[in-house]
């Protein structure tokens, strides 16, 4: 795309992903006005941008992407050439106890964000992008081998893969039926600093740190293939500014781990951090019941974003899991903060007289 941005928009920028592709963004691209609108639910935490908050051409916009008033006013009163979609419910397990929300914000809010484009583009699209960044659980699930390509057929089989399958289709109807200018990326599992402690690495983290049992479910032979978020934000970047409209593009870490195995990778790497005995931590490790229609296996074959935008994951998984674990032992205080509302406190303080 010949990039005419000037007015970027992301969703889901407070998030876990999402505010490292503000990060990323706002370092590199002085000249762009960011706009991050966030809806600030329990995943969503302003101090992962503590250190960019202050950047003159970031802009912080609380809201709802399922409130569609709200986006129609948002869009009447700002002009974007680019959309960047990530706001999400994302937990596979919240998913299975409460599906409505999902279904809410991740198709009802997507299509929102599609019909806000649509209106405001008004079929003018030179230079336009709206960006879905979305995940390889659309897939399904895999056996012992086999990848998933960008021609997989869609198989989800979580109320959370479904929902983002759900947004996937939309957004390729919207660009099959409107001329809607969108690219979509699916990713796969991805760590590091500021991922919102449910998730399977900084749980494990946390309880090893407070000599918690581990709770591995099933038999912990599940696997997943793990992406350095950077890594992500940079295949973001990448896919918004040279990949093809209509297209999807697969961004994978080719760094298969079956869950037991990372766990016991973990516990080693923590052992060392807090100068523990070896094998201290994974003393901790307890077999749990499994999660209900648990996908075996994901693996993505990013062979197409390598040779077309030229693309490949930088860190490898042995230092991204220490800078992960040292992270959240010197964070400590964050830790605290998003499991407790105390950010909400933080943002009244921040962006009440905004
Ligand atoms: P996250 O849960 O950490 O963050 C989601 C963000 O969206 C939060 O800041 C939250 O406040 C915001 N949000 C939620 N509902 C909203 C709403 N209705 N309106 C506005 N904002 C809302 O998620 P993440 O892990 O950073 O994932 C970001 C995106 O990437 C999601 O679309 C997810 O499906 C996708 N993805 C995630 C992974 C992964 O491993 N985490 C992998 C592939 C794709
Ligand atoms: P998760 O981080 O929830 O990501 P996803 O389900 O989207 O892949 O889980 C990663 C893997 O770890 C998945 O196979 C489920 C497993 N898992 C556990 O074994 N124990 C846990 O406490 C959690 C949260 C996940």
């Amino acid at each position: 795309m010949m990039t005419t941005t000037k007015h970027l928009l992301i969703t889901g920028g407070a998030g876990f992903i999402g505010s490292h592709l503000v990060r990323l963004l706002v370092n590199k691209y002085p000249d762009y006005q960011i706009y991050n609108l966030d809806a600030l639910t329990y995943a969503g935490n302003l101090e992962n941008l503590k250190d960019v908050e202050q950047a003159p051409h970031l802009h912080f916009i609380k809201g709802d992407i399922t409130d569609r008033d709200f986006l129609r006013d948002l869009f009447a009163r700002q002009a974007f050439d680019g959309i960047i979609h990530l706001a999400a419910e994302s937990h596979v397990d919240r998913s299975i106890t409460g599906p409505m929300a999902f279904v809410v914000t991740n198709v009802i809010g997507t299509v929102n964000l599609l019909e806000a484009a649509k209106e405001q583009w008004a079929g003018q699209f030179d230079g336009k992008r709206f960006y879905h960044v979305s995940t390889d659980e659309v897939y399904g699930s895999l056996g012992e081998t086999g990848f998933f390509t960008e021609e997989t057929a869609y198989d989800p089989r979580s109320p959370y893969s479904a929902s983002k399958a759900s947004s996937d289709h939309f957004v390729r109807a919207y660009h099959h039926t409107y001329g809607l200018p969108v690219v979509i990326s699916n990713c796969s599992n991805n760590y590091g600093p500021f991922q919102f402690p449910e998730k399977l690495l900084p749980l494990m983290i946390h309880n090893i740190r407070q000599r918690k049992p581990l709770p591995v479910y099933g038999d912990g032979q599940y696997t997943r293939d793990w992406l350095w978020v950077i890594d992500h934000a940079e295949a973001i970047d990448r896919i918004y500014h040279d990949g093809v409209n209509g297209e999807t593009y697969n961004i994978g870490g080719n760094n298969e781990w079956k869950n037991i195995d990372l766990v016991h990778l973990l516990c080693a790497t923590m052992d060392r951090l807090l100068d523990r005995p070896a094998g201290d931590s994974a003393s901790l490790i307890t077999f749990v019941k499994d999660r209900p229609g648990h996908d075996r296996r994901y693996a993505i074959d990013a062979g197409k974003l390598k040779r077309e935008l030229g693309w490949e994951p930088l860190v490898q998984m042995q230092e991204g899991l220490e800078r992960t674990a040292r992270w959240y032992l010197e964070n400590q205080e964050w830790l605290e903060h998003v499991t407790s509302g105390n950010y909400q406190k933080y943002y009244q303080e921040q962006y009440a007289s905004r």
